[in-house]
């Protein structure tokens, strides 16, 4: 691979993507995005790995002056979404950082300064000035804290890890991606961050998934797909397979079978 680098592109007029692509293991390419929200207080959504610390703050610089931040909005405490957080408030001394009880906790664990920390509890929304951004629990994530978003402004969706896909390649839209490989490396990426979809209920994870479809974002932006415009139904369909692909196992009946057996033995 080319040093990686990362493109900045236009979601809307006013939310930029600052996107790379990663490979896992042999498996494919994994997109990582963060974004910025250009509004009256602006925003970095997320701050990328710190594997890749030039590219990304290079590319936050061509989007914004970092000074000019108000908040950095933190999905969850992944090393995939954290890593340059550090740096980026040091060059943003008037951010704070939206983020929740337990994500403020993880960062603690994590040795990072939770002063400059703006809690966002149950119900609240975080008031940029010229739109909300309302804070929302993705349909699957792989860490408790996780916090997505509806831009009422755009009528964007942030996703944080959900919608992920495994790739063969890069792609500047998921609806210009074939629709069954977008389909498979949705199930791929879904069974490694959430393997516990499979024993999710069918009817409230549909539930989920029809309120976005209901919601009806102009754009699903996620940490993990190129921007998905106009194929949220699409989307919505590829995810209600996860339940049942089991790309990977979570412990199964037999394991359980196998290990009280064991326990019963001993114990006569
Ligand atoms: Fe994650
Ligand atoms: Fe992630």
């Amino acid at each position: 691979m080319n040093a990686p680098s990362f493109d900045t592109a236009h979601v809307t007029a006013d939310t930029t993507s600052l996107s790379t692509v990663v490979p896992v293991g042999d498996l494919g390419l994994l997109h990582v995005n963060a974004f910025v929200v250009k509004s009256a207080l602006p925003v970095l959504v997320d701050t990328g790995p710190a594997a890749l610390r030039e590219p990304f703050l290079a590319a936050l610089g061509r989007t914004i002056d970092p000074a000019d931040l108000r908040y950095v909005w933190m999905s969850h405490m992944d090393a995939d979404h954290l890593g340059n957080l550090s740096a980026v408030l040091e060059r943003a001394p008037q951010a704070k950082v939206i983020t929740n009880f337990l994500g403020m906790a993880k960062m603690g664990l994590l040795g990072h300064d939770t002063s400059r920390v703006q809690l966002i509890g149950p119900g609240e929304e975080l008031d940029l000035g010229d739109r909300r951004l309302v804070p929302l629990k993705p349909p699957y994530y792989d860490a408790p804290e996780t916090t997505g978003f509806f831009d009422t402004a755009t009528r964007v969706l942030f996703s944080a890890d959900a919608f992920g896909a495994l790739l063969p390649g890069g792609a500047a839209e998921a609806a210009a991606i074939d629709p069954e490989t977008l389909r498979e490396g949705m199930l791929k990426w879904a069974a490694i961050d959430a393997p516990w979809l499979s024993t999710a209920d069918p009817r409230a994870f549909g539930g989920l998934l029809r309120n976005i479809e209901r919601l009806d974002p102009s754009a699903i932006i996620s940490g993990h797909l190129p921007v998905a415009r106009g194929v949220t139904g699409r989307l919505a369909a590829n995810l209600n397979e996860a339940l049942s692909a089991g790309v990977f196992d979570v412990p199964d009946h037999d394991t359980f079978e196998r290990l009280i057996g064991a326990q019963s033995a001993l114990a006569a």
